[in-house]
């Protein structure tokens, strides 16, 4: 007799032909049976040779769903890539495809949200959001904060999820809270989701992973349905986290404030990112050219103004979390306030100096680096003329609304971590100390 019992950790039970299989994750199984039961806290399951039966820890028997896990085999496999991370990046195109297509219908140019229907109306009337993620997680939220601010027009906090659950948040009758987890299982934005729950907070998740606790935790959400996401350092969620949320705040505001023609203009330029993606992965040999001339260099900046401020934080993880890279993202304008003493002679100072409202400003930063020694490595948007003579290395992105840019200035930051760890020798897909999922405290 085998005996499972879930508690905090995830735990799936694999149902394959009189054969059972207990994991913490679908990927673990799905070579060997594609259906699964899903078991939330305090549930158990019985496992015999004649079958296996469920019920809480308080010996009461329960029925629970057999669902079919929705990603094959070969999805978890490398497919010719060298990593599962690189894997994953050049994915980003058909995931966005995907992870759009069933939601955005060209013909009417409209946005269909059914995951969280039952709150759209809630949603649009709410008086604050407030949305909580660690991580990656955590800076498609941001990103998600200056989109619902700037679309919706909607007052948006976003919290690491680890604060926010200690911090006896206030939380107002009108207030909904996005829980964003690609896993569905990171400990500390579970509790957080606890903690709004108990103060009356409707909650939804932005999740990846069908069946995780939070998509089961939460009171509706939306899934990315990106496939899974093996390589621990996030890539392709976030960019997918960032195409949901946009789809939900256009949608937003469209209900709010925004006329229909500009909703369709919105709505055409967020489906042509992932072609202009496409156009960003040809440039990968370029990229690890420009990794490969600064990887001798221990401390980076990472530096962004508006929507590419969070990608900064996100291009200074992805090089922190693989390359063991020491390496800082900051809002541009915050040189002037200490870090501007970090710069030394040959310093990598990544800018995201792309076509913007805040472009002459941060053009200015770029030669307060540059007077002081510092090594500039610039994402600037195609076609830029002004921007080469102050570079020491440029990647080119297609045009976009800044609404839309982090999906495509994050690409060039994913590529130059990617190169980074590879060119250092180091496992990309498991790196030393992380796991892909946070499940403990
Ligand atoms: C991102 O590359 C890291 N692997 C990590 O920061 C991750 O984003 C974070 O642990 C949150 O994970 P989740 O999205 O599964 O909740």
């Amino acid at each position: 007799m085998l005996i499972g019992a879930k508690k905090g950790s995830p735990l799936i039970l694999g149902v394959g032909n009189n054969e059972y299989i207990l994991a913490s994750d679908a990927a673990a199984i799905v070579e060997h049976t594609t259906r699964a039961i899903y078991l939330a806290d305090n549930e158990m399951v019985t496992i015999e040779p004649g079958g296996f039966h469920t019920k809480t820890i308080d010996n009461v028997t329960i029925t629970k769903d057999l669902r079919q896990i929705e990603f094959s085999l070969e999805q978890i496999e490398l497919g010719g890539f060298s990593h599962h991370m690189l894997k994953e990046i050049f994915e980003q195109p058909d995931a966005l495809t995907t992870c759009m297509g069933g939601r955005i219908d060209r013909r009417k140019n409209s946005i269909k949200l059914g995951g969280i229907a039952s709150h759209l109306r809630e949603l649009t009337r709410t008086r604050q959001i407030i949305i909580t993620a660690c991580g990656t997680a955590f800076h498609a939220g941001l990103v998600a904060e200056f989109l619902f601010e700037q679309l919706a027009r909607i007052p948006t906090e976003t919290e690491y999820a680890s604060e926010f659950r200690y911090r006896n948040p206030i939380i107002g009758d009108r207030t909904v809270v996005i829980a964003i987890s690609q896993s569905g299982e990171t400990a500390d934005t579970l509790a957080a989701i606890e903690q709004a729950k108990e103060r009356g907070a409707a909650v939804l998740g932005i999740v990846n992973v069908v069946g995780s606790s939070i998509a089961r935790t939460t009171d509706a959400g939306i899934y990315l349905h990106v496939g899974p996401e093996i390589g621990v350092a996030s890539t392709k969620a976030f960019t997918a986290q960032v195409a949901v949320l946009s789809m939900v705040a256009i949608e937003l505001g469209r209900r709010r404030h925004i006329g229909s023609h500009e909703a369709d203009r919105l709505i055409r330029e967020l489906s042509a990112t992932p072609d202009k993606i496409r156009r960003i992965l040809e440039q990968s040999d370029h990229i690890r050219e420009i990794a490969a001339a600064n990887i001798d260099h221990d401390n980076w900046l990472f530096l962004g103004r508006g929507f590419n401020y969070p990608v900064a934080l996100e291009g200074a993880l992805k090089l922190k979390e693989i390359s063991y890279i020491h390496a800082e993202g900051l809002p541009a304008a915050e040189m002037k306030h200490g870090p501007i003493a970090l710069i030394a002679d040959e310093m990598p100072a990544v800018f995201i100096a792309t076509a913007g409202p805040q472009y002459d400003k941060i053009m200015g930063n770029i030669e307060e680096v540059r007077a002081r020694g510092g090594k500039i490595i610039v994402v600037a948007t195609e076609g830029d003329r002004n921007i080469r003579q102050y570079a020491d290395h440029l990647i080119t992105v297609p045009e976009a609304p800044e609404f839309f840019q982090p999906m495509l200035t994050v690409v060039p930051l994913q590529l130059l971590a990617y190169h980074a760890a590879v060119l250092r020798g180091h496992d990309v897909d498991k790196p030393r100390n992380l796991a892909k999922s946070v499940t403990v405290e």
